[in-house]
């Protein structure tokens, strides 16, 4: 084939697929943003199909790239020696030695990099599937049906919470991990009533009808970064505004409740 139309082929290959990165990377940004990956699709695609297309196109741009330097390999050593002449008594340098040594180079920092991010997989202690875990699996603490649950935005939509229904499931969802029956950190556990309003290091995580005073709500808002496992203790907005009207209307816990004894 002709040198010039392998090039024209070639250039064309690598416009095309920044134009695939570009466009997938704008569905990824605006019309499926994320978190929208279980609930939403354009043309049948999930926002995760749409990064999987993104980072192949990505890969695709690469290889093309590579096509291209190897084409150009000659003038590019050619360009470099002479911007950098070799010192008297030095060989000239030749295309073919600054090939290997360039592969080589290229090869172990891809091998580096998959070294280094297969080692640092870690599993995590709270799946973030148990985070966002539908609240009816938690049915058994609510005696209301899912269909008749506010859908909570901020604390000023919230109509009126119930502790069953509404903030037990957030509790259940996200801290029963370590504050359960299982582990219990710091000796709290929230399925026992009283660690809630009892004196705990001079302070008292939930003070009814005082969320300034609650000290609970420093914690799950994230702002008690000296805090071990600080991120493990972070909540969604909606959540944090759920508790805090919670504690806003009085904290009501149910006495039947307590000890995570749920009424049948
Ligand atoms: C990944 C495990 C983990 C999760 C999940 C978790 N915690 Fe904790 N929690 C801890 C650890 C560890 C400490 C001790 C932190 C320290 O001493 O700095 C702690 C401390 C606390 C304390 C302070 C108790 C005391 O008396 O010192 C409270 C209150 C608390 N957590 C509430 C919660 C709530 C509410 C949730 C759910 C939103 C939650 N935690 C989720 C691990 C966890």
């Amino acid at each position: 084939m002709n040198r010039s139309l392998l090039n024209l082929i070639i250039d064309l290959l690598a416009a095309t697929c920044l134009l695939a990165m570009a466009a997938t990377g704008y569905v990824l940004r605006f019309p499926l943003p994320p978190s929208t990956n279980r609930t939403h699709e354009l043309w049948s695609l999930s926002r995760h199909e749409w990064g999987a297309i993104h980072s192949w196109a990505s890969l695709g741009l690469l290889a093309v790239l590579v096509v291209h330097v190897a084409l150009h390999w000659q003038w590019i050593v050619t360009m470099i020696s002479r911007r950098f002449p070799h010192t008297k008594g030095t060989a000239p340098v030749r295309p073919g030695r600054a090939g290997v040594v360039t592969v080589a180079a290229l090869l172990v920092l891809v091998g580096s990099w998959a070294a280094v991010t297969h080692l640092g997989v870690r599993e995590r202690e709270i799946p973030l599937h148990a985070l966002s875990a539908p609240k009816d699996e938690m049915e058994n603490w609510s005696n209301t049906p899912a269909t008749t649950r506010p859908v909570v935005s901020n604390a000023a939509e919230i109509i009126s919470v119930d502790f069953g229904r509404d903030v037990m499931p957030v509790f259940e969802a996200s801290c029963i991990n370590c504050h359960g029956p299982e582990k219990q950190r710091a000796n709290f556990r929230v399925d026992r009533r009283d660690d809630f309003f009892s004196l705990r290091d001079g302070k008292i995580p939930v003070v009814p009808d005082d969320p300034d005073a609650s000290w609970l709500l420093p914690i799950i808002s994230g702002e008690l970064t000296e805090m071990k496992s600080a991120e493990a203790h972070r909540l969604t907005p909606e959540d944090i505004a759920l508790i805090e009207t919670w504690i806003l209307e009085g904290a009501d816990w149910p006495v039947d409740r307590v000890n995570g004894s749920p009424n049948p």
